[in-house]
C-alpha cells in the first residue's frame, strides 16, 4: 500500500498526545505472564502486529490470553505448563518475539518450529542460538541454525558464563530466560549496557537477578508469579514526535506518560546536546519503569558526533535522529552503529537511500552515517521497505516538504504504532 501525505505552506504541529505502549515491555509482559503461575493483568499493551504475534505464539502453546483493546488477562501456565504447538509459530516481523522465545523454549519438553517474514529470514539468529546450544538446547535451522526457519527441542540446561560480543537486550534476555530453567547460575556480560526491561520485569514477577556492572546473573529453578503491569508509552514511538516538534517551525508538542528508562533515553541526551528545548516532567515512581511527560518546542539544532556507549541507548531512534541532523547546522557523525545493518532493514542503507530522495545530504559509512545540515527537503515517492521506523521517520520528514509525499509500504507502521498517521494529521495546524 501507499500513503499520500500532504504538507501545506506554514503548517506547524501543536498539541498533547499519548503514544502506544512500549513494544519491548509489552512483549515481555505477555511472555512472562504466560510462563508465570497465576493470573497476570496487563494495562496499556501495544496492540501493534509484533506484540499480537507474541500473543499468538503463546496461545498456540495452550496459554489462555484474553485481550480487550490494550487490556490483557493471561492465565499463566507456569514455566513447565506450555504445550507442544501443533502449528508453526510465525513471528512475522518480530525479532524480539523469536529471540526471546528461543530462550524460553530452550528447556521445553517438546518440539517447536519458528518462522518469520522476509526480514526475519535475513536477521542473524546465531547470536542467540550459539549460547543456548552451549547451555544444552537442541536447535537447528538454515545455515546451521543461523537463520529461520528454526526448529527447537528443549534439552536439560546447564548455566553458563556468557560473554556476549554484542550489546543486545535480545541476546541477554534469551540467555537469562534459559537460565531460569538451567542448573546452577547463568551469567551474561555485554560490551555495553543494553535495555534492562527483562531484569526489571523478572523482579516484578518475583525472581532474583543479580547485577555486577555489565554482568547480569540468574539462578536456575526460580518461579515467576503472576502480577499486574502498567505499560508506559514507548519512547521509541515518542521519538518521532519529539523530533517533529523540534524541526517543524513554530511547533510545540507534549507527549504524556512516556517511559524514560535510562537504558532507553539516549535520544533525549543527544537531542539536548544538539540544542533541543526539551522539558521532562517526571511522574510517580510506583511502576517498575520510570515515566514522564515530555514537552518539545521548535529549536535550532547543531550537528554533533554520536558514538560509543550511548549507541545501545538509542539504536532504534537513529533513523529519526538522522532526520533531525538534516535540519541541524553543521555535520552530524553517527558511528559505532553497525548493528543498524541487522535491524528490520539495513537501516544505514534505507535511511541514506530514502532521505536522499527528499534532498537530504547524507552518506553511509562502515558503522553509521554522516549527515550534512541544513537541507531543504522536498516531496518525493519514498519507501518504508517494510520497516516501521523508516516509514514513520519519512512521514515526519514529509512535514518539512511542501507538497505531496507518497510513502510506499506504509502498512509496516502498524507493527509498532497503529494510529500513527491519524495522530500526525490531528496535530497539524495552519500557521494563520
Ligand atoms: C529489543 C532490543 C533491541 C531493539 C529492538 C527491541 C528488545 O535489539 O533494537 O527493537 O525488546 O529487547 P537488540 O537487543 O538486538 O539490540
Amino acid at each position: 500500500m501507499s500513503m499520500l501525505l500532504k504538507t501545506d505552506e506554514g503548517i506547524r504541529l501543536k498539541g498533547t498526545l499519548s503514544v502506544p505502549g512500549d513494544k519491548s515491555i509489552s512483549h515481555r509482559a505477555v511472555m512472562f505472564g504466560s510462563i508465570a503461575e497465576g493470573t497476570t493483568k496487563i494495562h496499556g499493551l501495544l496492540t501493534g502486529d509484533d506484540c499480537l504475534r507474541t500473543i499468538d505464539c503463546f496461545q498456540k502453546m495452550g496459554v489462555q490470553i484474553e485481550r480487550n483493546e490494550d487490556d490483557v488477562e493471561i492465565r499463566g501456565r507456569g514455566i513447565d505448563g506450555l504445550q507442544e504447538p501443533k502449528e508453526i509459530l510465525d513471528v512475522r516481523n518480530s525479532g524480539t518475539t523469536i529471540r526471546l522465545l528461543l530462550g524460553i523454549l530452550a528447556n521445553a519438553a517438546f518440539h517447536a518450529c519458528l518462522i518469520g517474514d522476509e526480514s526475519i529470514a535475513k536477521r542473524p539468529m546465531d547470536r542467540v542460538v550459539q549460547p543456548l546450544l552451549k547451555m544444552g538446547a537442541k536447535i537447528d535451522g538454515r545455515e546451521n541454525g543461523s537463520f529461520t526457519p528454526l526448529s527447537i527441542r528443549g534439552g536439560s540446561l546447564t548455566g553458563i558464563d556468557y560473554i556476549s560480543p554484542v550489546a543486545s537486550a535480545q541476546v541477554k534476555s534469551a540467555v537469562l530466560l534459559a537460565g531460569l530453567r538451567a542448573d546452577g547460575v547463568t551469567s551474561v556480560t555485554e560490551p555495553q549496557l543494553s535495555r534492562d526491561h527483562t531484569e526489571r520485569m523478572l523482579r516484578l514477577f518475583g525472581c532474583e537477578v543479580e547485577e555486577d556492572g555489565l554482568k547480569k546473573s540468574i539462578k536456575g529453578n526460580q518461579t515467576l508469579r503472576g502480577t499486574t503491569i502498567h505499560i508506559p508509552g514507548d519512547i521509541s514511538s515518542a521519538a518521532f514526535f519529539l523530533v517533529a516538534g523540534l524541526i517543524v517551525p513554530n511547533s510545540e508538542l507534549t507527549i504524556l506518560n512516556t517511559g524514560i528508562n535510562p537504558t532507553r533515553t539516549g535520544i533525549i541526551d543527544v537531542l539536548k546536546e544538539m540544542g533541543a528545548d526539551i522539558l521532562m516532567e517526571r511522574k510517580d515512581e510506583s511502576s517498575i519503569e520510570p515515566v514522564a511527560d515530555i514537552t518539545v518546542k521548535t529549536s535550532s539544532l547543531k550537528g554533533i558526533e554520536i558514538g560509543g556507549d550511548i549507541i545501545p541507548r538509542l539504536i532504534d531512534e537513529i533513523p529519526v535522529i538522522a532526520l533531525a541532523a538534516t535540519q541541524a547546522d553543521g555535520t552530524t557523525i553517527i558511528k559505532d552503529a553497525a548493528e543498524l545493518k541487522v535491524k528490520e532493514t539495513n537501516r544505514i542503507e534505507t535511511v541514506v537511500k530514502e532521505l536522499s530522495k527528499m534532498g537530504a545530504r547524507i552518506e553511509a559509512t562502515e558503522d553509521g552515517m554522516k549527515i550534512y545540515g541544513k537541507s531543504k527537503l522536498h516531496p518525493a515517492t519514498v519507501d518504508s521497505h517494510g520497516d516501521h521506523r523508516i516509514g514513520m521517520m519519512l512521514a515526519i520528514a514529509s512535514c518539512l516538504a511542501k507538497g505531496e509525499t507518497a510513502i510506499e509500504n506504509n502498512e509496516a507502521i502498524g507493527i509498532s504504532f497503529p494510529r500513527f498517521f491519524d495522530l500526525l494529521e490531528e496535530l497539524k495546524h495552519s500557521n494563520t
